[in-house]
């Protein structure tokens, strides 16, 4: 959004004049800016300046998003409410109308399988009109085809795009896919995230973010445009594989790494058992830490992905902590395809950033090797054959070119601490790759 700067404000040269707008029975009219008006003032402004070519007017119009994440058990029982109103705030009187509920609901397949039957029985207990529309929501499907059968489906089901969101049930990939459609369709139609990965749970229904696959690159084409609500229900992530909750370990050990020791020191402790149990604490054994544990761990790592990405929701400025892991990982992800999961990925590239961080005298020695520990523990890959110097040179002058001409490189400075750093030098990337290869690599362990 490009709007007139303070110095361009102040510089009597560019002639400039500030409007607010007032609103007067059902009115808009720009008025000079800093008088005292009767009526609706936006937060909107026009500035208006003459220059030898004629008149330029500059639009600024602040855009609020609101949206809600929210934690819940039972989110399929039938008295729960969430589903249906969670994301509206007052809901009491659309809820006494007694007007029909109608839902257009798009679902992974595989999650249909083993999900379908129980919201079915949910959304007829609530005697919702609904169509679902399983999909097969694989990284492979996830393109702009996808997007347009959910366009066509929704339009011959037709909805009220003030009043009748819709609902995105699976992991990333699905809700990817439907973010996209739905902020596409009439321009934009609320939808609601539903995640049933632990990826998911932690990361893709935190933001803003929406795409799909175009021309061979990861999300190429998308939006940034957040759901109305995600309702986070921990219960789905009992049939995930044990490989998929690593994957989404490594998404919420970044975040530890970054921002919160504490989160660290759980992971640490409990991450193999959080992995065993699949976040899960119903059942007479568990014990009451472990609950904890699963409750406390996801609740910071939701928080702190929030406290990064609400100020910069569209992602404006570049230097950013949740990009650690991030800058070696898509070069080599796709490289690899499909071998290593995303969050496999992330891992050995920060598996590799530590060691970096450790050649530069940012972290110990000791603290290195219980990071490595650490992801070791939660089953992720801490290095990979395929992830060479030349690998990694070529990811990070990628970088350079589409940041800004800064590497702008999330580091460890301490365990749940981390600074943006620009000025990592070659010998120093080399003598910390050696260092990473010969310790880790082809089956060795840190000490
Ligand atoms: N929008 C964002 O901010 C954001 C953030 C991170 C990742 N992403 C995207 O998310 C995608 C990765 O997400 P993902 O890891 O969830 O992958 P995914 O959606 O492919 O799901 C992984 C696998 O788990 C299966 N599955 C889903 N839920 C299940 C359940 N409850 N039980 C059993 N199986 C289940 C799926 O069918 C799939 O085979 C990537 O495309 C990535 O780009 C987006
Ligand atoms: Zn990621």
């Amino acid at each position: 959004m490009s709007y007139p700067t303070d110095r361009e404000i102040c510089d009597n040269s560019y002639k400039l004049k500030e409007f607010q707008l007032v609103q007067r029975n059902g009115t808009w009219n720009r008025e000079s800016a800093g008088f005292c008006h009767s009526g609706r003032l936006s937060s909107a402004k026009i500035y208006e300046s003459s220059t030898a070519n004629g008149r330029c007017w500059t639009v600024l119009s602040p855009i609020v998003f609101t949206y809600k994440i929210i934690q819940c058990e039972n989110l399929l029982d039938a008295d729960n409410d969430t589903l249906l109103f969670g994301h509206i705030d007052n809901c009491e009187e659309l809820k006494s109308s007694g007007n029909p509920i109608k839902r257009f609901i798009v679902i992974d397949e595989a999650v249909h399988k083993l999900y379908g039957d129980k919201i079915t029985e949910y959304l007829k207990a609530r005697n919702v009109i609904y169509k679902m529309l399983p999909l097969p929501t694989t990284e492979e499907n996830k393109s702009m085809e996808l997007v347009t059968k959910i366009l066509e489906e929704v339009h011959k089901f037709g909805i009220d795009r003030r009043s009748e969101p819709i609902l995105a049930i699976g992991g990333g990939v699905c809700l990817d896919i439907v973010g996209l459609a739905a902020s596409l369709y009439r321009r934009r139609t609320p939808y609601i995230r539903v995640p049933t990965t632990l990826l998911a749970y932690v990361d893709a229904s935190v933001g803003a973010k929406n795409g799909v696959n175009f021309a061979n690159c990861k999300n190429k084409i998308g939006g940034y445009i957040p759901p109305v609500a995600a309702f986070l229900d921990r219960s789905f992530l009992e049939t995930v594989p044990r490989r998929h909750i690593s994957n989404g370990l490594a998404e919420m050990l970044k975040m530890a790494m970054m921002k919160h020791k504490g989160l660290f020191e759980l992971l640490e402790r409990e991450g193999r058992n959080l992995l065993d149990s699949k976040f899960q604490t119903r059942g007479e054994t568990d014990r009451a830490d472990q609950a904890h544990a699963a409750s406390a761990s996801t609740r910071i790592a939701i928080e702190t992905m929030l406290e990064e990405l609400a100020p910069n929701l569209w992602e404006d400025d570049l230097d950013r902590l949740v990009d650690f892991g991030h800058l070696i990982s898509p070069e080599l992800e796709m490289k690899v395809l499909p071998a290593l999961l995303h969050g496999e990925a992330v891992n050995i590239d920060m598996s590799l950033m530590v060691y970096l961080a450790c050649e530069r005298g940012l972290l110990a020695p000791e603290e290195r090797s219980r990071v490595i520990r650490c992801m070791q523990s939660l089953e992720l890959p801490v290095w990979h054959q395929d992830c060479s110097l030349e690998l990694v040179k070529k990811a990070l002058s990628e970088r350079l070119k589409h940041s800004g001409g800064l590497v702008r490189m999330p580091l460890p400075t301490a365990l749940g601490q981390a600074e943006i750093f620009n000025d990592t030098d070659d010998d120093t990337l080399c003598l910390a790759f050696q260092k990473w290869c010969t310790e880790l690599g082809a089956g060795h362990l840190p000490k």
